[in-house]
């Protein structure tokens, strides 16, 4: 958000109205997106719109919006380029009389308070910073692209729900347990709309996809394996490895409280109990969380407001999920795999869609979001186990191998980071230091910078930060970090106050390092 600027919701929304008009008017559309599962959602409400109302258009994703990006985009042969989930922070450097951005970036260019921007008048920017909305919280970039679809033509309002997946997928919903601020607005249309249910639940990742047992033995946001190792006797069976007396604990913690693990020849998920079982469960977790002094943060964490989705999306089939309820039995006790329950909830569509993007797949991530429950669903879950093996082989390099493993600096003494050179993918390695920080051995007290090896050339390096919401509220802004000291060091970047991204020239790690530290050391004021 822009310091200072007052909160101007219907001057958002008239901006969201003028760029509708702009497209609608246009006699081609080249759509250009990020691969993330915002940027994913957020092409899927753009062309779902423009196709309603018979724009011609294209849609491109891309991973980064650097220079050539630019020049391209500024060459493009379609009247209009709409750029969605990215373009705020490059604005001043985009061809204003054919671009449409809707995007929550931090905008690079603002006026001084008080004052007419002169640079963007007539031009279509749709960014909530722009009219004192927080985009990093409040607003996705399908959130934005969403008011300008629903701006576009009014029944667009089934589109809501995408635009509530790519929040979640923005983690959007973590730092109050649910989304807040305007979002809240784009959720009551999914809700009208019949595409959404918000409820009061447990809010571990997993709910719809997961056997009940693993669902509790690999949560993370709270862990709760920890819990029931210092409150749930072992019961005596046969325990081959560690792996086995954790699941046993689980089982046994979920059999105590007289919940049945299968229905017939299939694994309950936490999405097929009742209201009654989930109580239960619910209650007893708090009550063993309050026993070891975890404290009410760690409860709030858990409980919290999670979004249930009609799996049709925007046009799948009716009925198309056929199975009953449950996962099926193949996925055993350990060896778990995503599965197509993941579209009943917006925090596990929202991973499958990441999952494509970051692998090179980002079109089947949105022909998912489209109605397209065949091949391309299929793929996307093939992505979404290869993703989760690539994600486990990162941290556990990090966290075993000690020439990747996370280094503290006394000259850097804001941050600490790791390198994954080119073992860990440049588009994973942002998600990457997000799972470690605050994870054992890396505490959350400052921000985490990953670097990772560009995968398109040698001679760029790509550079992903994490933060917490307890250090923004002491004046983290990581957006603002990877702006400048990306340039310092001849690179470009930008972000969010918590997650933030930039490329720079293989070599200039440490430089830049110096810089973000200085930058930092002003934020937090230490
Ligand atoms: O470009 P975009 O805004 O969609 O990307 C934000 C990225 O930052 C997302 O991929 C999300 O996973 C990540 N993020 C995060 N932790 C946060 C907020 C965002 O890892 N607290
Ligand atoms: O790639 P990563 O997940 O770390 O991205 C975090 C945030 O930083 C995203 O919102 C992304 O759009 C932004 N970013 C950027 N410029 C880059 C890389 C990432 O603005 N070169
Ligand atoms: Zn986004």
């Amino acid at each position: 958000m822009i310091m200072g600027k007052r909160r101007d919701i219907a001057g958002f929304e008239r901006s969201a109205a003028d760029a509708a008009r702009a497209l609608l008017d246009a006699a081609s559309v080249s759509v250009v997106s990020h691969i993330d599962a915002d940027g994913i959602t957020a092409a899927a409400i753009a062309s779902a719109a423009l196709s309603r109302s018979g724009v011609e258009h294209t849609i491109r994703f891309v991973k980064k919006l650097d220079d050539a990006e630019i020049e391209r985009i500024n060459a493009e042969s379609q009247e209009r380029v709409w750029l969605v989930d990215l373009g705020s922070g490059s604005f001043s450097k985009l061809d204003r009389s054919r671009v449409v951005v809707s995007d929550h970036h931090r905008p690079d260019t603002s006026p001084p308070q008080g004052m007419v921007d002169l640079f963007s008048f007539d031009s279509h920017h749709v960014n909530p910073h722009l009219f004192g909305l927080d985009g990093a919280i409040e607003i996705s970039g399908a959130g934005a692209t969403y008011v300008v679809a629903k701006a576009m033509d009014p029944t667009n309002i089934d589109l809501a729900a995408l635009a509530v997946i790519g929040a979640v997928g923005d983690f959007q919903d973590n730092a109050e347990g649910r989304l807040a601020g305007y979002n809240r607005r784009i959720l009551k249309d999914a809700v009208a709309s019949g595409r959404v249910n918000a409820c009061t639940d447990l809010r571990l990742f997993g709910r719809e996809t997961k056997p009940l047992h693993i669902f509790l033995q690999f949560s993370s946001d709270p862990a709760l394996l920890p819990v029931l190792r210092e409150t749930q006797e072992a019961s005596f069976y046969r325990a081959d490895n560690a792996l086995d007396v954790d699941r046993q604990l689980c089982v046994d913690f979920l059999s105590d409280l007289g919940v049945e693990l299968k229905d017939g020849e299939r694994w309950r998920s936490w999405g097929c109990l009742g209201k009654e079982e989930k109580k239960r469960v619910a209650s007893e977790l708090c009550i063993r969380m309050l026993d070891c002094g975890r404290g009410l943060t760690a409860i709030r964490r858990l409980i919290g407001e999670v979004y249930v989705l009609d799996p049709r999306l925007v046009d799948a089939p009716e009925g198309w999920m056929t199975e009953g309820g449950g996962v099926d039995i193949a996925d055993d006790e350990v060896s778990w795999h995503p599965n197509a329950r993941a579209l009943l909830d917006a925090k596990e569509t929202a991973t499958l869609l990441n999952a494509c993007g970051r692998h090179d797949r980002a079109e089947v991530g949105m022909a998912i979001c489209l109605g397209d429950r065949g091949e391309s669903l299929a793929t996307a879950l093939q992505e979404q186990d290869n993703h989760r093996i690539a994600l486990r082989t990162a941290i556990r390099l990090v966290q075993e191998d000690p020439s990747f493993s996370v280094r503290e600096d006394a000259e850097l003494p804001s941050l600490r980071y790791f390198h994954g050179q080119d073992q860990i993918g440049d588009t994973i390695v942002g998600i990457v230091a997000g799972m470690l920080l605050g994870s054992p051995g890396v505490p959350d007290d400052r921000p985490l910078f990953a670097f990772a090896q560009a995968i398109e050339d040698g001679a760029t390096v790509k550079v992903s930060a994490r933060g917490t919401r307890d250090l923004v509220r002491r004046g983290l802004d990581l957006a603002v970090v990877m702006k400048i000291a990306s340039e310092a060091v001849g690179g470009t970047g930008g972000g969010h106050n918590a997650a933030a991204g930039a490329s720079l020239p293989l070599g200039s790690e440490m430089e830049f390092l110096h810089q973000a530290d200085e930058i930092l050391r002003r934020q937090l004021s230490l």
